[in-house]
Parts: structure tokens; sequence; C-alpha cells
């Protein structure tokens, strides 16, 4: 790799600098988050390093003012990355690391934990590899770790949009319902599985579990409330085996190397 860097930079001294920006697999990806919600969320990012050591060049946590975007360059090879969004986060107060927002929260605080700072749930969460099997990026909106804001995903080469963009608090069945905030308002609805419908996680349905661990034995139609989460948002990833909707986990040629938009509140 350095050879074949030293190669690159001599040959690159004839060329101006427009001309090598546009060159793929050069520059990695920009991927800008949006916040259209009309209030402040604290966007995250994760990388399973177990997976791959590539990560954006970004703070794995910041807050969004409402109509505030953020760009950052993410390298070609990200693998098993993840964005969502907190709501209504307090980090001052007692209580820092995931309890410190109503949903989403992580473990470190603002800033979540490289290692360990997966979302609480329910958050819906954004996710990419890319430069996957077959030269592909794989990219989805999941709601398996049920839901806590509308989001999408657009590119800039015309693959498809990765969505779930309504707000799917209000209308949720009671027993996935919430949290609430200080207004009583749902700004959660958990999954099934989350909410511990069936009362045994260890081996269940919902959760893809125990004996129901593979594709064929875990289908949708054994997933309490699957249908809430697949009518609103059919473009989304509504359970751990959703890849036979045909529209939960999308693809994108990674030679076109797309450029990546999460637009929370869409
Ligand atoms: C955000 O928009 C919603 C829906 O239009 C509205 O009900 C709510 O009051 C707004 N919130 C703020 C903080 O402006
Ligand atoms: C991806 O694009 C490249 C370059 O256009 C092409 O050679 C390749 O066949 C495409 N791969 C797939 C899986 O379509």
């Amino acid at each position: 790799m350095k050879g074949l860097n030293c190669a690159f930079r001599v040959t690159a001294v004839a060329l101006p600098l427009e001309i090598l920006l546009l060159l793929p697999g050069v520059s990695g990806r920009t991927f800008t988050v949006l916040n259209s919600c009309n209030f402040t969320i604290w966007p995250a990012v994760f990388t399973d390093l177990s997976v791959g050591t590539a990560v954006p060049d970004v703070a794995t946590g910041w807050e969004a003012a409402p109509g505030s975007s953020v760009t950052f360059s993410v390298p070609d090879n990200w693998k098993s990355g993840r964005i969502w969004g907190r709501r209504d986060c307090d980090f001052d107060n007692a209580n820092p690391g995931p309890n410190s927002c109503l949903d989403g929260g992580c473990n470190g605080g603002l800033l979540c934990d490289p290692h360990t700072g997966t979302g609480v749930p329910p958050a819906t969460v954004a996710e990419w590899t890319l430069d996957g099997d077959g030269s592909r990026d794989f990219y989805d909106v999941s709601l398996v770790d049920g839901y806590n804001l509308p989001m999408s995903i657009a590119n800039s080469v015309g693959c498809s949009v990765a969505d779930c963009p309504v707000d799917l608090g209000p209308n949720c069945p009671s027993p996935l319902k919430g949290p609430f905030d200080s207004n009583n308002f749902p700004v959660g609805c958990k999954s099934a599985c989350v909410a511990d419908v069936d009362g045994n996680p260890q081996n269940s349905p919902n959760c893809c579990s125990g004996s129901y661990s593979t594709a064929a034995t875990c289908p949708s139609s054994g997933v309490q409330y699957y249908s809430y989460f697949s009518d609103n948002c059919p473009d989304s990833y509504a359970y751990a085996y959703d890849e036979s909707s045909n529209s939960a986990l999308w693809t994108c040629n990674s030679s076109l190397a797309a450029d990546y938009t999460l637009t929370f509140c869409p």
C-alpha cells in the first residue's frame, strides 16, 4: 500500500487538484447528517470494530440544532457502521452515559464509547457496510431495535432510498408505545422483542432467538406487530430477517463511490 501511495503521488503532481478530488476510490465518501426535525437531537456514530477498523472522520456524537447539518468523510471500507439519533438528552445531570437521553443514549455520554457505545433502544438506526460482498455498498434503515425518529438515507448516484419517513410514535400499539417525554408525547415505539411482549427473550419468535434463530424458523408472520412497522415504513428493515421483504436491505455498486445523506425527520 505504501508503494502504491508513493507511485500515485508522483503521478499526481501533474494533475490539478480538482481532478484529483474527482478520482474515485482516492478520498473515500462524503456523508452528511441533516437534522430536519424542529427540535434538537444528538446524532451518534458507532462502528463494530470486530468487523473492521476503518471509522468515519467525525466525533462519535454531537448536538444537532434544528436545521443543522454535519458533513464528514468516511473511508471506502467502512464496515458495520451505524448512525442514529438521541432524543431529549441532558448530559449535565447525574446520569452520564446511556441514561442521559430518553432514548438512543450510549455508554460515554455525548461522545459514544468507541467499543461499547451502541444506542439504548428503542432507536431507529441507519446502517452501512461499504464495499461489501460483490463490491456493493449495503445500507438500511433498521427498526429491529424499535423506532425513535423518522429518517431517510439518500445517495448521490441514483441508488434506492432507504427510509422510515413517518412518526411511528403517536399510533404505536400500546404494548410497544414509549418512552414518553414530559408532555406525555411518545418519543419511541419499541419492537415486540425490545418490549418483551412474549416474556421469553431467550427463545422468542419476536427476537428470532433460541429455536427461532434462523430465517426459516423466524418468519415475519411470527413477529408480533410486524405489520405496524412494515406497513408504515415498507422501505425499512422491520425485523431481524427482513431481507425476504425485498425492500429492507439496499445495495449500491461500490464502484459508483456513492456519497450518502442521512436526514432525520425528512
Ligand atoms: C414542531 O412541529 C410540530 C408539527 O408541525 C408542532 O406540533 C410542534 O409544536 C413543533 N415543535 C416546535 C418545538 O416547534
Ligand atoms: C459495478 O460497476 C462496474 C463499473 O461500472 C461494473 O464493471 C460492474 O459490473 C458493476 N457491478 C455490478 C454488480 O453491477
